[in-house]
């Protein structure tokens, strides 16, 4: 359903799209974000696909001279400063991999070259490893307030065998002591279905998420893609098997069982937060129809309905941002019914799909006429109707909401639900 736009015709349609000043309706400003991409790693962990780029000073060095030349470039045209963005993200790769001068000084760009809103969250992702106090102040100094580290796993030997480099106590110090100087969230991912990650590792790795004090935390299940140097490890005989499916969704119900039981605050199927402060702004406007300005090699994004890949080759992005010209080699016009997948998407990253919101964007009539998936769905236990209001009141609304299992499958139900409509569209009514 996408339309891809001819090579010849990207920097002319790129251009024209930064020069427009969006429809800003009386006072209600568009949802915006900003997303940084780093794409340098020390040493690509066994089960990654985002390794891009080992870090070397040079190269570091070379490619954020083309971050900070694109940032001031892309910050002064007509689109970028018609309006503030809600959140910015910088991400990788190990964004905490640069110096502690460099975040400073991209942090800092960013808030005085871009218009961004009073309460922005800004994220600097990464991990722990080398990241120390001297860089941790240098961000908050130049105004980060949102840290997100990868931890995957706190258990020594998991960590060990996926090329994770300190151990468990470590990492639960430094976490420990970054929470403690209680001035921005500290959230942490962990990963479920690793190789040596067994049921009691797992628990485990749950208590040691709550011992470290961190404000929030994601629990991913382990995708397991062509080409990973873990699958290698495991074809010699190197590594264990990672865990089945039966046993990721036994270690999904764990977690979701554990962060119940302590009062841990569910922002969304995969997502928890120990406080208030945590908010997860990026995450979830990042799965609405929000724009997304991109920037660094790697990055995607969306701008005036455009959506693009800009290129993951090093000398392609500095040659093209040295050149004024869009590091980018695949752009697509988004479908007319990007609002739907969108409303899809975030939806069943909440847990639950309104009829109201669904049929608002897709026409009158679409969740009804859905019902025969839903109905077979429910069969299989992974979705259930709620509704409230009075029988056939106007206000009366209804939800599909998702159970436990439907939770684990969240992603792949919302994937075919977009196909489904995609394949076969429904006759419904303008809403
Ligand atoms: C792009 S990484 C960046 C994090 C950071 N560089 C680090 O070392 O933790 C972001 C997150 O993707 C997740 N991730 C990486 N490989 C994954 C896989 N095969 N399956 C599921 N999640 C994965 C990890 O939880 C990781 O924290
Ligand atoms: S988990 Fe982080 S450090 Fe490891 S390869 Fe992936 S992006 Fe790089």
């Amino acid at each position: 359903m996408m339309q891809p736009v001819a090579a010849e015709m990207i920097q002319p349609s790129l251009q024209q799209a930064h020069a427009t000043l969006p429809d800003l309706v009386m006072g209600s400003s568009p949802t915006r974000c900003l997303y940084i991409h780093i794409p340098f790693c020390r040493v690509r962990c066994t089960y990654c696909n985002f390794f891009q780029y080992a870090s070397s000073k040079t190269l570091i060095e070379g490619y954020v001279a083309a971050l900070k030349q694109e940032m001031r470039w892309k910050a002064a045209m007509p689109w970028t400063q018609a309006a503030p963005f809600q959140a910015v993200y910088i991400g990788g790769g190990t964004p905490t991999d640069l110096s502690a001068t460099q975040i400073g000084e991209i942090v800092s760009d960013i808030r005085r070259l871009f218009p961004l809103t009073p309460d922005c969250e800004i994220t600097l992702e990464g991990r722990v490893n080398r990241f120390g106090t001297d860089k941790f102040e240098a961000a908050l100094e130049a105004g980060v307030n949102r840290f997100s580290f990868g931890v995957q796993s706190f258990n020594t030997l998991v960590r060990k065998q996926a090329k994770r480099f300190d151990d468990r106590e470590t990492v639960l110090a430094k976490i420990q002591q970054y929470a403690g100087y209680n001035a921005a969230p500290i959230v942490i991912d962990l990963l479920y279905g690793l190789p040596h990650q067994t049921l009691d590792v797992w628990q485990q790795d749950l208590a040691d998420y709550l011992e470290s004090g961190a404000h929030g935390v994601d629990l991913y299940q382990l995708i397991e893609m062509q080409g990973l140097p873990m699958a290698r490890m495991v074809e010699q005989g190197k590594l264990p098997h990672p865990a089945d499916t039966q046993m990721k969704a036994t270690m999904f119900e764990q977690g979701v069982a554990f962060m119940a039981k302590h009062h841990q605050k569910r922002l969304s199927v995969n997502h928890w937060a120990s406080d208030n402060r945590e908010r997860s702004i990026y995450n979830s406007l990042a799965k609405t129809t929000a724009e997304i300005l991109p920037l660094g090699a790697g990055a995607g994004g969306n701008v005036m309905g455009r959506q693009m890949m800009q290129t993951r080759d090093m000398d392609t992005y500095i040659e093209a941002i040295n050149n004024e010209r869009y590091p980018v080699t695949m752009l697509t016009m988004a479908p007319a019914n990007r609002a739907v997948s969108a409303e899809i998407k975030s939806a069943f990253d909440a847990g639950v799909l309104a009829e109201y919101r669904l049929d608002k964007v897709a026409g009158r009539g679409t969740f009804s006429a859905l019902t025969p998936l839903f109905d077979a769905w429910q069969k299989n236990g992974l979705v259930y109707f709620e509704k409230s209001g009075l029988e056939n009141s106007h206000q009366n609304r209804r939800y599909l909401t998702l159970t436990l299992a439907g939770q684990f499958w969240a992603v792949t139900l919302a994937q075919n639900l977009i196909e489904v409509l995609q394949k076969q569209p429904i006759e419904v009514h303008a809403a």
